[in-house]
């Protein structure tokens, strides 16, 4: 081969061969060890193809089910993830009967069918805003559909209290501006209060809501117009019950 100076292309066939055969049984050896772990399930697809709400559902019902067990925050993380995953792909959601809120401009509908999980369908007109509060029992993907909207989340500093009377301090730990695709995920241990404000053109969206919980009520969080350290998005703060 060597003194050869042209060699001929099917001369190395054989070598090809057994490296690809041994490549190809490197790769089934390695799917067969990794897939009863992360692979194979059947709220997997092999593409990221977009999603009706009827397939999402079929998908994410699956995936959820087996993804939520875990509920410690790294577990919320993960399910959380997971679901907005799916949830990113979704096309052609129909809007649902909607129903007004007490916050002017804001209503609310629901898609049958989500489990463990509740689908809420909403809707800002422009300007109108969702009130902080916090989420004690169920964690949350958000998804805008339509429009654009400002999403700030805060975590309380210190103690965790959500019956403390008086001023306390809370962080901002986000403020997003979504558009359509966009997404805001709220974990019981991390972001864990939220509240929107829609933009110029109104916003629509959907919030995947997952109780792991027991229920309780929700009270609002009034949030100081001025920080105590801008650096830091250090705000006082207390709560205001019957949000
Ligand atoms: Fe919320």
């Amino acid at each position: 081969m060597l003194t050869d100076p042209t060699p001929h292309p099917f001369r190395s066939l054989p070598i090809r061969r057994e490296f690809l055969v041994a490549a190809a049984s490197a790769l089934v050896l390695g799917g067969v060890a990794r897939r009863p772990v992360e692979l194979g399930d059947a709220d997997e697809d092999a593409e990221a193809t977009p999603l009706d709400l009827t397939r999402f559902l079929a998908l994410g019902n699956t995936l959820a089910g087996r993804l939520v067990v875990d509920r410690s925050p790294l577990g919320q993380d993960r399910y959380l993830h997971a679901l907005a995953a799916l949830a990113v792909r979704l096309a052609g959601v129909p809007v649902p009967a909607m129903k007004e809120q007490a916050a002017p401009g804001y209503s609310l509908g629901f898609h049958e069918g989500g489990v463990p999980f509740t689908v809420l369908h909403w809707k800002l007109a422009p300007g109108a805003a969702i009130r902080e509060h916090p989420h004690t029992y169920g964690n949350v993907v958000t998804l805008v559909l339509e429009g654009d909207v400002r999403i700030r989340n805060y975590e309380l500093v210190g103690e965790r209290d959500y019956e403390a009377r008086g001023m306390f301090r809370v962080q901002r730990t986000c403020e997003a501006f979504l558009r359509p695709g966009g997404t805001n995920l709220v974990s019981l241990e991390r972001n864990y209060v939220h509240g929107f404000l829609a933009g110029p053109n109104g916003a629509r969206g959907l919030d995947i809501t997952t109780r792991i919980r027991e229920r309780r009520e929700t009270p609002v969080l009034e949030i100081a117009a001025k920080p105590v350290d801008e650096a830091h998005g250090l705000y006082e703060a207390s709560w205001k019950s019957g949000g």
